[in-house]
């Protein structure tokens, strides 16, 4: 009897060792996966400071020992964990370079260094915070090839980015937001962001990226924007474009396509607010669809081979701002009766 509750208790008293050990090895588990402390983050921050080569406005004077760094500025941390969540330095004149360190900031979320003078490149090391979410570096003087591994949202306007759009971003399921305007690109655009079904805005213009616009790009059923003017596309604008019926910005002017649009534009893309084709080689009508476009704002076809008549109702357009009537002057003149 009493051996029988001895080892009921020894049982339990086994059995509670257990459970603790599972505990302390599930926590130990649960930091290890959180990678990194505050200390790492600190010394990150120390790091990214370190590189920086002029600070005209000296927003990193407050960098130093005398404040923790989640009082430092342009640095948030979350409220509990005291890791940094994010860093926005807009427009303070920062030149410099960025340390690959900031790839050790595990919890970094957003990441915004717009309109600074960095230079350099980016480091590869940015593609492996999982948690970032919004990356901002537009605006800078980045220069080398776009790093493989980009998170969810990325912003990487007027940089002096070079090469081709890296494969590795169509295995980021989440990006959403790709904008690369105003580097040089090249390579074409890519027929794999056709795979990143998630993407609602490709934003591109002024790379030399070159080549055709791929078919597979009417996969990004989500598509709001595609931009890019200035690329240097030629060949037919895909049809399967036509089946993304959320676009609103329908912005590839200034390139050489060719082909003709379809009689159906309008009803395909309906919520167009933006449609700018100006200065490419199209030919064919103006598919009097367009008139049920009703939320057009900005249209732009002048400077191509459009013949016939011009049927779109106007009247239809009620918020339309821009024709661009210099275009559409010119374009008078382009079109045979
Ligand atoms: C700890 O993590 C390892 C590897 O991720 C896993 O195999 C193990 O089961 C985890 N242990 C506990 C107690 O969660
Ligand atoms: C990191 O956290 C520990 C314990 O909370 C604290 O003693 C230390 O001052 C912190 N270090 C920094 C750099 O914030
Ligand atoms: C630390 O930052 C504060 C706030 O910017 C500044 O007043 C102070 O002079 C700095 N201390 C040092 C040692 O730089
Ligand atoms: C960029 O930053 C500079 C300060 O370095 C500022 O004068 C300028 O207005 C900013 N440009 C934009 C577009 O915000
Ligand atoms: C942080 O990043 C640097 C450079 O990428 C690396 O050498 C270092 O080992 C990382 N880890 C810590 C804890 O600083
Ligand atoms: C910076 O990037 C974020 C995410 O792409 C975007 O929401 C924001 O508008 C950008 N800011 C500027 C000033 O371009
Ligand atoms: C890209 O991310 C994946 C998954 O996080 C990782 O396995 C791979 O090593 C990363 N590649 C580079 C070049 O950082
Ligand atoms: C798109 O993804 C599928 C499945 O992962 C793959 O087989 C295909 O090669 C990818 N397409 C392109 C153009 O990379
Ligand atoms: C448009 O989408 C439909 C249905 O998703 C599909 O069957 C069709 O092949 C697509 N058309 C083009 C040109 O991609
Ligand atoms: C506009 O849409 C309506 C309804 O779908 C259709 O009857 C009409 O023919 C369209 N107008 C033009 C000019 O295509």
């Amino acid at each position: 009897m009493n051996s029988c509750l001895a080892s009921s208790s020894h049982i339990a008293a086994v059995f509670l060792f257990h459970c603790l050990v599972i505990f302390f090895l599930t926590i130990s588990n649960i930091s290890s996966s959180y990678g990194g402390n505050n200390e790492t983050d600190y010394q990150a921050l120390l790091k990214f400071k370190s590189m920086i080569t002029n600070d005209p406005y000296r927003v990193l004077t407050s960098w130093n020992d005398s404040f923790h760094f989640c009082d430092w500025g342009g640095v948030s941390c979350g409220k509990h964990h005291k890791r940094v969540t994010r860093v926005e330095l807009i427009s303070k004149g920062l030149e410099g370079s960025l340390s690959p360190h900031v790839g050790n900031l595990t919890f970094l979320r957003e990441f915004l260094l717009l309109n600074n003078s960095f230079e350099g490149v980016i480091p590869h090391k940015l593609g492996h915070l999982s948690r970032l979410r919004i990356l901002n570096l537009s605006y800078n003087k980045f220069s080398g090839e776009i790093p493989t591994n980009l998170s969810r949202c990325s912003n990487l306007r007027s940089n002096k980015l070079v090469g081709s759009i890296p494969k590795e971003i169509s295995f980021l399921s989440k990006l959403n937001t790709l904008r690369l305007d105003a580097n040089c690109l090249t390579g074409g655009i890519p027929p794999f962001l056709g795979n990143i079904t998630s993407m609602e805005v490709f934003s591109a213009n002024t790379n030399p990226l070159g080549g055709n616009i791929p078919h597979t790009i009417g996969q990004l059923k989500l598509l709001r924007k595609i931009q890019c003017s200035e690329c240097n596309l030629y060949g037919t604008i895909p049809h399967s474009i036509y089946n993304l019926s959320l676009l609103t910005h329908f912005a590839l002017p200034v390139n050489r396509l060719t082909g003709s649009l379809p009689l159906a534009f309008g009803a395909m893309l309906p919520r167009l607010v933006f449609l700018q084709l100006r200065i490419n080689q199209l030919t064919g009508v103006l598919p009097p669809s367009i008139s049920n476009c009703s939320e057009l704002v900005i249209f732009e076809m002048a400077f191509n081979s459009f013949s016939g008549k011009v049927s779109i109702d106007f009247a239809n357009l009620r918020d339309i701002y821009e024709i661009g009537s210099h275009y559409l002057h010119t374009m008078a003149s382009y079109l045979h009766t």
